[in-house]
């Protein structure tokens, strides 16, 4: 799954090797990418928009200067969204365009406005490859590090011997995997969990806590920056989920257990970020309690299971993170936690601190471990969640 959370453009020229282009999509899909096509008119002579769409499981983006289109996704969203941008095949024409930084066709424009990787698979008769014309305007795109893959050698669809058929779709995958940087978690498998847990006492009361999941949504957004395929199981909070995180919505620490378990089965790291109840009404009460009946109530709480702690116990060769929200002697108590639920790694703050933990967006912490203790100041809590990834991925290399 090399390229999963990458989102890849793929431009489609009118070419005879166009056909192949579905069998390029399938192959970044295949690893993770999720992958959207922009065709110009003449590639729809050679393959079906309909072939594309089907492949790649996005409608396709065929014009500039269509409304509708432009509403959807229009040709800046979508030369943000791309992070490697490949055409493939490209004609001696859109060459051409894309040398005088023409923008009078959807490819063309989203060449110019996004900052993606950009990678060329050339496909054209050998005499028009190797004309003085195009070699000019190859060399003019090599410099401005549009990387070129081919054209391959060998027989040609008009008869021809010599240089210009498309790269072969694996070997430009495989290209394509060598020279683009993917983060340091890339394929990992992490199971994170967010936000309060909700432990009903009938069926409109509950119990829970402040938590507001910002600090585990932050550590799922930076997992997914470095390359990490991570399933987010979340008590209720109101953040929307980064699109490439898996979201498993729970409500109770006893569900958020069993989809815990069922992801550690193939995770590599988990990070336990909930603000989990520790808690629960040992009765629950079916219909709503109604105050007529009754003058005071006594709710007996019995104890939930710790998570963190049942994952350490459980799932040994996974690389287990804990999160120690405390109030007084910080430090101290992370560490005695560290031992006492054997966890690879803890995560201190002071939220007695108002301006940090709790429902504020920055975060002050120690990354905590066996070997060491680094303070990370005042900051962003996606700051303060990369910064933590960095860590981690360091750490389970050794
Ligand atoms: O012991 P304490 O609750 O302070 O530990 C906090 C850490 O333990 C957090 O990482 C939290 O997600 C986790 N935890 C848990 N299950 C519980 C209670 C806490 O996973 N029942």
């Amino acid at each position: 799954m090399f390229f999963s959370n990458k989102n890849i453009l793929i431009g489609v020229t009118g070419g005879i090797a166009a056909y192949k282009s579905a069998e390029i999509i399938r192959l970044f899909k295949k690893e993770g990418a999720d992958v959207r096509v922009v065709m110009t008119e003449s590639a729809k002579e050679f393959i079906t928009p309909l072939t594309l769409q089907a492949v790649s499981g996005n409608a396709i983006h065929d014009s500039l200067l269509d409304v509708k289109a432009e509403a959807a996704m229009g040709h800046i969203e979508l030369a943000k969204w791309a992070d490697i941008i490949l055409i493939s095949p490209c004609t001696a024409e859109t060459i051409a365009k894309i040398t005088h930084g023409r923008a009078d066709d959807l490819i063309g424009a989203i060449l110019l406005a996004s900052k993606a990787d950009k990678y060329i698979a050339p496909a054209m008769n050998m005499n028009m490859w190797s004309d003085s014309s195009t070699q000019e305007n190859y060399n003019t795109l090599l410099k401005r590090d549009i990387a070129f893959i081919g054209p391959a050698s060998g027989e040609q669809a008009c008869g021809d011997v010599g240089p210009g058929r498309m790269e072969e779709p694996s070997n430009i995958i495989e290209f394509i995997r060598k020279s683009f940087k993917t983060g340091p978690l890339s394929g990992k498998k992490i199971t994170i969990t967010a936000g309060p847990t909700r432990e009903q006492i009938d069926p409109v009361r509950f119990i829970s806590n402040n938590s507001s999941g910002k600090m585990g949504y932050a550590m799922a957004d930076a997992a997914i920056e470095v390359g990490a395929i991570v399933n987010l199981i979340s008590g209720p909070v109101s953040i929307k989920p980064n699109k490439h995180v898996n979201l498993i919505n729970v409500n109770s620490a006893e569900e958020m257990l069993n989809k815990v378990i069922d992801s550690m089965s193939d995770s590599d790291i988990f990070i336990g970020c909930a603000a989990v109840s520790d808690f629960k009404p040992s009765d629950y009460s079916d219909i709503k309690i109604k105050k007529e009946d009754m003058d005071d109530i006594d709710i007996h709480l019995e104890k939930n299971e710790d998570i963190l702690t049942y994952v350490a116990s459980e799932f040994t060769t996974s690389y287990v993170v804990g999160f120690a929200a405390e109030t007084s002697d910080v430090k101290s108590n992370a560490k005695r936690k560290l031992k006492s639920k054997d966890l690879d790694m803890i995560i201190s703050n002071d939220v007695s601190d108002k301006s940090i933990g709790f429902d504020v967006d920055d975060n002050e912490v120690n990354v905590i471990t066996n070997k060491e203790t680094i303070f990370l100041k005042k900051d962003k809590k996606i700051r303060i969640a990369r910064e933590i990834l960095k860590i981690i991925s360091l750490n389970i290399q050794v």
